[in-house]
């Protein structure tokens, strides 16, 4: 048996999957790495602590693969080859010859360059961002943190246009590791979420680095996000084994959900929702404040799988973070799955709505001044109706967010596929589906952002055929079938929306 490395580098952790050619996980290693807060509103990661806790979380799956009889004996067996996915955005900036970060990756979460997006929308830039890029202006996307680093480590300008340092997003610092520097090279859905990258032209784009004042010598080649682009470094695993998948982690997901058509849609309920949707091969510019970005760029016009395909996204920066705060601020409950039969204890949640606006609020609102609100109380509200509608605030968000891109898209959207942690509470995909009024369907492996890094991988070494293989292993767990009437489907959503109004444009700064 041979099977792919999957390498998913996260937030908060760094993780290795072996995926077998039937498209299960066969083994498995996690690693948290520290989490770096130096001032409010700042977070880094250092670049070494990310490359040492994927390169030792790598080795340690691939000593937990199912042994096999080869030759006279028993061995390990080998990865066929790699896929890389990762957290996106994140910003790394490294010495060329050392091979040495100059300073710590900045965090996609990192709020330190939100003045210089505002003064750059002052100057006028935005539309031509947009334009180009899919994305909207925030400092959430790579190049503010970029033009940070080089404007604020002594040298690195003067550096940088020597030739002497390399940028890349955290794919692209894992392939520079595992090729020993002989590759640097991001995928185009990573490049995708720089705001550098023109999305029609799939290039790096020389205006928009005139904008951010970086010099073309940092940047990475761009490639296929699934071809074989080099191989890792043989002491490494004990040979050498062609990377040959990356891709962003949500469009990894969307990949490993198998949404290759037009109109598919996944959401993924982690800390936060991140909902994707396949629009095609050609970029759909949103109207109703959604990114545009790139799925995955594949060589193969002819497979749907393998084809470029473009996405519109929705990020929600409260999903499971919300069941969180019960637990850690309220207290209400001692730990997370204990919402479910809470919240169940009650048929509804009395008329009560949580805006878990902690953060602000993210698409389709975007108002980074809303705040938590709580609305609705009366003296008959228990913790179950909280806890009822802090669910239910999961399941609307996602709604907004799926009416969203219908809007943008005019697909028509059959179902909706999840995964992420949250997608294993059935009250909340019920919640999901009622909303919506459209299926929820819960696939058998929820690990699907490792599944499509290792799918991507697989496709680009024969490891699997086509995209329809792939789409054949899709295996369903539940699906849950709208249950609510039409007119009390509209009034909640309506409800939820007066709720969310009243939460908009209340903290001062
Ligand atoms: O855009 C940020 C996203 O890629 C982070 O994902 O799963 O590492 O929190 P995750």
């Amino acid at each position: 048996m041979r099977y792919i490395l999957s390498l998913d580098q996260g937030t908060t952790s760094s993780r290795a999957l072996l995926i077998d050619h039937a498209g299960q996980i066969v083994a498995v290693a996690q690693k948290e790495f520290p989490q770096l807060f130096p001032r409010p509103g700042w977070v880094e990661h250092d670049p070494e602590d990310i490359w040492q806790s994927q390169l030792a979380v790598a080795r340690a799956c691939l000593a937990r693969a199912p042994t096999s009889l080869v030759g006279n004996g028993y061995s390990r067996a080998p990865a066929i080859a790699i896929g890389i996915t990762n957290q996106r955005e994140t910003t790394v900036l490294w010495d060329r010859i050392t091979g040495k970060p100059v300073a710590h990756a900045i965090v996609w979460q990192d709020r330190r360059t939100a003045d210089r997006c505002d003064q750059l929308r002052r100057e006028g830039h935005e539309a031509l961002i947009q334009r180009k890029t899919g994305l909207v202006l925030d400092a959430y996307f790579s190049a503010s943190k970029l033009q940070w680093l080089l404007d604020h480590v002594p040298g690195a300008r003067q550096r940088a246009r020597n030739g002497e340092l390399a940028f890349g997003t955290v794919d692209a610092w894992l392939i520079w590791k595992l090729t020993n520097g002989r590759v640097h090279a991001t995928d185009a859905s990573n490049a995708s979420r720089t705001l550098l990258f023109d999305i029609h032209r799939m290039a790096w784009d020389e205006e928009l680095l005139d904008v951010f004042d970086i010099p073309a010598s940092v940047l990475p080649a761009v490639v296929p996000s699934c071809a074989v682009l080099g191989e890792t470094e043989p002491d490494l695993f004990g040979a050498a084994v062609p990377i040959a998948g990356v891709a962003g982690d949500q469009q990894a997901a969307t990949f490993g959900q198998a949404c290759f058509e037009p109109g598919m849609v996944k959401n993924t309920y982690g800390t936060g929702c991140f909902m994707l949707m396949n629009t095609g091969t050609v970029p759909m510019p949103s109207q109703n404040k959604l990114v545009a970005t790139v799925g995955w760029q594949g060589p193969a016009a002819a497979d749907p799988a393998t084809r470029t395909a473009y996405c519109l996204e929705a990020s929600v920066f409260m999903a499971g973070a919300t069941i969180q705060w019960l637990r850690d601020g309220l207290k209400m409950i001692a730990s997370a799955p204990e919402v479910e039969p809470l919240a169940a204890s009650v048929a509804d949640a009395g008329d009560v709505y949580l805006v878990p606006a902690f953060t602000g609020l993210g698409a389709p609102d975007w108002d980074a001044y809303a705040r938590g609100t709580l609305i609705g109380l009366t003296r008959g509200t228990t913790r179950a109706h909280i806890a009822r509608a802090a669910l239910e605030s999961i399941a609307l968000q996602a709604t907004d967010a799926l009416t969203a891109m219908m809007g943008d898209s005019s697909l028509a959207v059959r179902e909706l596929r999840v995964d992420g942690g949250a997608c294993g509470n059935d009250l909340l995909m019920q919640m999901q589906a009622d909303f919506l009024g459209v299926p929820v369907v819960r696939p058998q492996v929820t690990e699907t952002t490792a599944l499509g890094a290792a799918h991507l991988a697989g496709l680009a070494t024969g490891f699997w055929a086509d995209g329809a293989e792939i789409a054949s292993q899709w295996a369903l767990d539940r699906r849950f079938e709208p249950s609510m009437s039409e007119t009390a489907r509209r009034a909640k959503v309506e409800r939820w929306r007066e709720a969310v109004a009243r939460s908009r444009a209340w903290a001062r700064t």
